[in-house]
């Protein structure tokens, strides 16, 4: 048990609770201390004996109180709860710190997003699960940094990009030949680049259209269309810098509405970045689909609380102080602090000079090593017994060669149940994969 280990540290703060009270003129009565363990900390509970005070229980919980306390504690975190009797609650594990800096990693998990490193480890988040993305902060505080890790990322999966910067900086035009449309930075081209977003959710729809699910269910989003098709569509992030300066132009709010809302059913992700928000740009209807926020240091409390949505958190993004270090919310968890990933610049200036798209195939490198051997050893048969013969176990292998009949990946030999074999779209897709 964890608590085992903190019991003198426990009676040391317990010890100073009581003088810090003597300090402020209260009266030390206590019911009970207890110590407990939770989500690996250790907190230490002093439970004021409300009917020995003597007097009312808001004088022992104000500032001055608390402020004692964790002065004595040499500077422990001390918080009151009045809910079933007062009481302070002193955290006496002291949280890991964080890096100072956290360089991005080199090798990519296939549709992860390396985020930053958290109190508890590295933060990487599935594609699927980060939505749209909410990110405010000052000058100099580190989002453009962050937009440019998750549009590296984006690439780096073979992702669709659309841009928009007003200044240029942090995407310039040497991002137009990686991206699915050039990088707007007036507020004319931004609206033709909502409308080339449309445009493809359009089409993603009508694509979507031609095609069933198994048991001739409609298809409504693309983990389901990319499951029944030969070629999966790439998920496609739009990622907008300084997002005020387009904000108070006519149909923009709309538009950018309707993306926020429709696009994520066709994997398009959108990121808003900017200085400073406020309560109107984040209507309640869309908050939920802003599933990842994130605040870097802030220089007044408003923006980084509509961000994270939450005041408390909100007036903690302004005492952050290195670049790059902020409070990131993820799928409507609790607010965490983290230190975002440094991108080095060498890195995106090798993506930009090569200018072209990181190509990367639907398959996994062991599913490609299994079509090749498939081609090389069995003239394209894939039965599920040379599926097992080659490593996988019986259900994985019935598995795949059902999916990937169902992808248009093999076909069924009419005379021999169970005898599958690689069509030319599959190998069409091997071949070309680099
Ligand atoms: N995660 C990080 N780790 C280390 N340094 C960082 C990190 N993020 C940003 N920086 C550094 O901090 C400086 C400002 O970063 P960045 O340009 O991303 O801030 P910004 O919020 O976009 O600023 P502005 O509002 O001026 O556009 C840069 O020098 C950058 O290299
Ligand atoms: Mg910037």
């Amino acid at each position: 048990m964890l608590t085992t280990r903190y019991l003198s540290e426990a009676r040391f703060v317990a010890s100073r609770i009581v003088t810090a009270l003597q300090d402020c003129k209260r009266n030390p009565a206590f019911r009970e201390f207890v110590i407990t363990e939770h989500a690996e900390h250790v907190i230490l509970f002093a439970v004021l004996d409300e009917l020995r005070l003597g007097e009312p229980v808001n004088l022992y919980l104000t500032d001055e109180v608390l402020h004692q306390i964790s002065t004595l504690t040499h500077g422990k975190r001390v918080a009151i709860s009045n809910h079933n009797g007062a009481r302070y609650a002193v955290l006496l594990t002291t949280p890991p710190s964080l890096p100072k800096s956290a360089a991005f990693p080199d090798k990519l998990e296939r549709d992860v997003f390396p985020l930053g490193i958290g109190r508890r480890g590295a933060l990487h988040q599935p594609a699927g699960r980060l939505l749209n993305i909410l990110v405010g902060g000052a000058s100099r505080s580190g989002k453009s940094n962050f937009e440019l890790g998750l549009a590296y990322t984006a690439l780096q999966n073979g992702y669709s990009l659309y841009l928009a910067d007003p200044q240029e900086i942090t995407f310039s035009s040497a991002w137009n030949n990686l991206c699915a449309a050039p990088v707007a930075s007036s507020k004319a081209d931004f609206l033709k680049l909502l409308e080339a977003v449309q445009q493809e959710m359009t089409r993603r729809g009508d694509l979507f259209k031609n095609v069933t699910r198994l048991g001739g269910l409609p298809v409504q989003k693309i983990e389901e269309y990319n499951q029944v098709v030969p070629q999966p569509l790439p998920r496609a992030f739009l990622i907008v810098d300084e997002a005020n300066t387009y904000m108070d132009q006519r149909g923009v709010p709309e538009a950018i509405a309707d993306i926020a809302r429709q696009a994520l059913k066709y994997g398009i992700h959108l990121v808003m970045a900017a200085h400073s928000w406020r309560a109107q740009d984040v209507p309640r209807a869309l908050s939920a689909s802003f599933a990842t926020r994130v605040s870097f240091r802030v220089n007044d409390d408003t923006s980084a609380s509509v961000v994270l949505d939450s005041n408390d958190w909100g007036k903690k993004a302004m005492r952050l102080a290195l670049p790059g270090r902020g409070i990131l919310r993820l799928d409507g968890g609790s607010p965490q602090i983290f230190q975002s990933f440094h991108l080095p610049e060498e890195r995106l200036a090798g993506l930009l000079a090569s200018g072209k798209l990181v190509y990367t195939s639907p398959l996994s490198d062991d599913e490609r090593r299994l079509v090749l051997r498939a081609l090389a050893d069995t003239s394209g048969r894939m039965t599920q017994d040379d599926l097992v013969s080659w490593g996988l176990a019986p259900r994985q292998a019935r598995r795949l060669a059902e999916t990937w009949e169902i992808k248009g990946w093999l076909v069924q030999d009419p005379n021999r149940k169970n005898a599958r074999y690689v069509t030319p779209a599959l190998r069409q897709i091997v071949e070309s994969a680099v």
